[in-house]
């Protein structure tokens, strides 16, 4: 007899993309940057470790609020500081949604909120783009009337485009609240972060970002959402007390004063991205133009998987993904991350060799 509640017994669980822990693999699969972090960070994470670690840190985490708030020229009380954006996705899906309502996110997209849902017990439906990624609004509309947290990554994984703020107003449920997980949000060309969250039903909507892509701290955890105080203050409820820690949350302060280091190094990623694209295409891949730090390739003659194994074996690690139910049925694919340019090459060299 399992001890577990019947959901957590049905579900598989999510599968997080492989973590090699030794450094002699190019690592083009979790969409981490391949440059260092600031030179900041490490100094702010030094003078946090000689001070007080027996106490614990501010649970409003204010220091980093304040920081955060003026990217988005908001107050700091829109701001929820978060181990991790993925944090804050739990503790929007504790926040707002009871077991029987229901979960909706694009499709295809990032699937860890369909493992969200799961572990809430709540129905999780499928928003099916279109196979250019566009949305059929009309085709939607009766799940996302029916749908309490609706979450769109935009830019969206693995397609790296992104939506603009006429269809994505759109898409706010008419009972629920729309989040805009903008996880890669830095590179790409978005002219007001926030400027939905000011609009008029801006109360519905909640932004989450993170710092561990253009930041270049996947390794630190830490992300935050940004949204009407009120929703900011129920969702503070749910979250742990501490959520974030001295070390984390001195670092993350570092990383947002040091704007010009993030933006040197988005603009490299997007040069090289714009290279990687070119070159996949000349060697007959179908690759959508992206607006993050990864491309999305898929082949019209190859085996997807046989390529992610092929690169393994030559110890370059690439997303090898499968959507099985897509508006056209199952869709494969690869997601490449932007590493160097270095990285870059040697990435095309071996796919040259194999293809
Ligand atoms: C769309 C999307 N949202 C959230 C995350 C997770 O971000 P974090 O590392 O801050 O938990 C990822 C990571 O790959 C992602 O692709």
């Amino acid at each position: 007899m399992s001890l577990f509640r019947p959901n957590i017994d049905r579900m598989q669980g999510y599968v997080p993309g492989e973590q090699p822990q030794d450094s002699d693999w190019i690592k083009l699969n979790t969409n981490e940057n391949p440059y260092s972090h600031s030179p900041r960070v490490a100094e702010a994470i030094e003078k946090a470790a000689r001070s007080r670690l027996n106490v614990y840190p501010d649970p409003l985490v204010r220091s980093f609020s304040e920081e955060a708030a003026k990217l988005f020229n908001v107050e700091p009380d829109w701001i929820l500081p978060a181990n991790g954006s993925d944090e804050n996705l739990t503790v929007l899906v504790r926040s707002f949604v009871d077991p029987g309502e229901t979960i909706s996110y694009a499709y295809p997209s990032y699937v860890l909120y369909e493992s969200l849902a799961e572990i809430q017990g709540c129905p999780c439906e499928r928003l099916l783009l279109n196979t250019d990624w566009s949305w059929d609004l009309e085709r939607i509309r009766p799940q996302v009337e029916k749908t309490k947290l609706l979450f769109v990554p935009n830019p969206n994984s693995p397609s790296g485009t992104l939506w603009d703020n006429e269809t994505l107003v759109k898409l706010i449920p008419p009972k629920g609240v729309l989040v805009l997980d903008q996880a890669y949000g830095d590179f790409c060309s978005m002219p007001d972060k926030g400027a939905l969250l000011k609009g008029e039903h801006g109360s519905r909507i909640v932004i989450t970002r993170t710092l561990s892509k253009s930041y270049s701290l996947a390794g630190i955890r830490f992300g935050f959402a940004v949204a009407h105080p009120e929703l900011i203050s129920g969702m503070r409820k749910v979250k742990d007390s501490y959520n974030c820690n001295t070390l984390s949350i001195a670092a993350a302060v570092a990383a947002l004063q040091d704007q010009e280091w993030m933006l040197k190094n988005t603009r490299q990623i997007q040069a090289t991205r714009e290279r990687l694209t070119l070159a996949l295409r000349l060697l007959g891949f179908d690759v959508v133009d992206s607006q993050t730090n990864f491309v999305w390739a898929t082949h019209p003659e190859r085996d997807h998987e046989e390529l992610y194994q092929e690169l393994k074996a030559r110890r370059i690690l690439v997303r090898y993904m499968k959507f099985p139910e897509t508006i056209n049925g199952l869709v494969t694919g690869l997601r490449i991350t932007i590493g160097t340019d270095a990285q870059i090459d040697t990435f095309l060299e071996k796919l040259k060799q194999i293809i």
